[in-house]
């Protein structure tokens, strides 16, 4: 019912500074991790068919192209199936690429043909960092470990102001301290919950952690 009320739109790299502050200030530390032996985490909480989950591993292979090798995942979540089965195939239309650049397209896309039109597909090793799973952000959460960066973007301007800061909430429960939250651009993380997090950036946000001053 709640898929109904909401639209699946999204692209490639969309609002692109977040992808750049991940790149530049959040991946270094995080690969380090990864390469030391450690767990890397990242979720994209409302994925639609799938642009965002790929916008960051397209991303993190950019940085680190044999990310596979490490205990570095993407988690990919929407509340509807139909979109998370585009999602799980990866074909998308030519135009869709517009947001990238031709180097980028020529190495993670294939050229398709479903049923007599052209497509594109995007390269299994990107597929191979995702994992694409059903849930509903407004439900319970059936995770045991910590994210160390969420994107939940442009889904919660749907939800009424006590839910967006229960979801707000939510996050930091998840998040280690200075953990990263990306959220939409007509988005804010409001009420209470503005004080779990510093806003350090265009719809940007890091937890200030269980024992962080604001939260005292
Ligand atoms: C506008 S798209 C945003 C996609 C992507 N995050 C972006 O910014 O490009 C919103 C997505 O939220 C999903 N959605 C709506 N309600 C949801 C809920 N309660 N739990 C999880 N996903 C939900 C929709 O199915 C849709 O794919």
């Amino acid at each position: 019912m709640l898929s109904h009320l909401t639209t699946n739109f999204t692209r490639f790299f969309r609002e692109n500074h977040h992808f750049e502050h991940l790149r530049d200030e959040v991946l270094p530390g995080l690969i380090a991790r990864a390469k030391a032996g450690g767990r890397v985490r990242i979720w994209s909480a409302a994925c639609s068919d799938g642009q965002e989950p790929y916008s960051i591993a397209l991303t993190v292979l950019s940085q680190l192209p044999n990310a596979a090798d490490y205990d570095f995942k993407i988690l990919a979540t929407d509340i509807d199936p139909k979109i998370l089965a585009a999602a799980r195939a990866g074909i998308y239309d030519e135009n869709s690429l517009e947001t990238m650049s031709p180097a980028m397209r020529k190495q993670w896309f294939r050229d398709v043909d479903v049923a007599g039109r052209r497509k594109v597909q995007i390269d299994d090793k990107v597929k191979r960092l995702i994992t694409f799973n059903e849930l509903n952000l407004m439900a319970q959460w059936p995770f045991k470990g910590n994210f160390d960066v969420i994107f939940c973007r442009n889904v919660v301007i749907y939800f009424d102001e006590p839910t967006q800061m229960k979801i707000w909430s939510r996050f930091a429960s998840l998040l280690p301290e200075a953990g990263h939250l990306y959220i939409g651009h007509s988005e804010r993380v409001s009420g209470d919950a503005k004080n779990l997090f510093d806003n350090i950036g265009i719809t940007t946000y890091r937890y200030i952690g269980r024992n962080g001053g604001k939260r005292a």
